[in-house]
């Protein structure tokens, strides 16, 4: 496929597609809340719509959710690509879109190159990646995997008790169907996702774009501390039973005991009821996420942390109760897509690097079944899950040329 003369264009291509999901979700500070079953996951699929159309690509939306396009003829050895539209609260314009509107756009350029597909091609996008609203992360190719159990998924309540069950019904769609999908994922033969970086990795190796080795483990964590209510001042401290003394220990420990064992822990919500300065509280709840190279790193810092707040809660009288709410094992991406892909970054005079990530992805659920590989794109800020998410119109561009040229490889040759 010609190079030259084309970047131009795509860059204005780009500009448009991801200007146009740019308004979708966005609060006044510029940051982005695309929830599953909320208006603006409705407006930013009704765009997914628009771009097929475009294409003219037919659009399906699969029995959990997830919407695919597909160019070119019949169902079976898919080259799948793409990423998700939802967010988390409040996170940046990147994470997700990028790999949608990407997945589009190199599907457009090799259009307008007059190529064909040998093999279909799908641009996917999963519905609940981040977990924002239902807690557990991946969860539209967590369904599709089978590796999470349906009923259970129908039960989950949102912060304000809405199932998920009632929000895809108010979304239209059924949430009777939902659950494992074995024959579409039989029918893939490769996936591959671009993603901005959620790190530093490529400013540090001075590369617009990477490869992805693998992903870590990461787990998520409820953790329940019940106490007894009080008068603020009347009552005592030594006749207190306060939980969010305890609670101050837990994120105490997550930090401690993440540093000790190579992992990462976070503390990112909290709630304590009643949530009244004068009332000692009845209860508090942590979540905790835990991400680490192995799985025994993980395991070494919620063991680590449970054993230290279970002392402070035994002083202070105070019941602790931990609930896993999501698990994935650690995961290496598919060795063959791998030096596919630094041969194609080299083909784009990109010097061929790859890194592990910290960050889950759907592409690491669906790597457990079918051969999958991450194309990641430099990120100055480093920072991600926040409005300062940032990639360059260049880069972006050039990661899409090496999907386009990726897809090419795979799809139609
Ligand atoms: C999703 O981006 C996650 O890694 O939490
Ligand atoms: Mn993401
Ligand atoms: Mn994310």
């Amino acid at each position: 496929m010609q190079q030259d003369g084309s970047t131009a264009a795509l860059t204005d291509r780009f500009r448009t597609s991801f200007g146009e999901l740019a308004d979708i979700g966005r609060a006044d500070d510029g940051g982005y809340s695309r929830l599953v079953w909320t208006d603006s996951d409705r407006l930013a699929r009704a765009w997914f719509s628009a771009q097929a159309a475009r294409l003219g690509l037919d659009v399906e939306v699969d029995r959990n959710g997830n919407l695919w396009a597909w160019w070119g003829a019949g169902r079976e050895n898919v080259v799948a690509t793409g990423s998700h539209l939802d967010s988390v609260v409040n996170g940046g314009p990147y994470d997700g879109a990028l790999g949608v509107v990407g997945a589009f756009l190199a599907v457009e350029h090799l259009q307008k190159a007059g190529l064909q597909p040998i093999k279909p091609v799908a641009i996917v996008a999963f519905i609940e990646e981040e977990g924002a609203r239902f807690g557990v992360p991946t969860l539209g190719s967590r369904l599709m995997a089978g590796v999470v159990d349906p009923a259970a998924v129908r039960r989950f309540a949102d912060p304000d008790g809405v199932t998920f069950e009632q929000a895809m019904q108010g979304a239209g769609l059924d949430p009777d169907g939902i659950g494992p999908d074995p024959d579409r994922m039989s029918r893939i033969d490769a996936h591959l996702e671009l993603h901005i970086e959620q790190g530093v990795g490529l400013v540090d190796l001075g590369q617009p774009v990477g490869a992805i080795s693998g992903v870590w483990a990461h787990g998520r964590w409820q953790i329940e501390l019940r106490g007894a209510p009080d008068h603020a001042g009347a009552a005592r401290l030594a006749d207190r039973r306060d939980p969010v003394l305890v609670l101050s220990e837990v994120i105490r420990q997550a930090r401690r005991q993440a540093d000790s064992h190579g992992a990462r822990a976070t503390i990112g919500r909290i709630e304590v009821s009643p949530n009244t300065t004068n009332v000692v509280a009845a209860q508090a709840r942590a979540w905790l996420d835990s991400r680490g190279p192995t799985e025994s790193a993980i395991e070494a810092v919620v063991a680590g942390l449970l054993e230290r707040v279970e002392d402070v809660a035994e002083t202070n009288r105070v019941s602790v109760s931990i609930t896993r709410e999501s698990w994935a094992e650690a995961t290496d991406f598919d060795t063959g897509l791998r030096v596919r892909l630094a041969g194609l970054l080299e083909g784009h005079d990109i010097e061929p690097t790859e890194i592990p990530t910290a960050a889950g992805h759907d592409a690491a659920i669906l790597a457990g079944f079918v051969p999958a590989a991450m194309l990641h794109l430099r990120n100055p800020t480093g920072v991600s899950h926040s409005p300062d998410e940032y990639a360059s119109d260049e880069d972006c561009v050039s990661g899409i040329e090496v999907l386009a040229s990726a897809l090419e490889d795979l799809a139609c040759r």
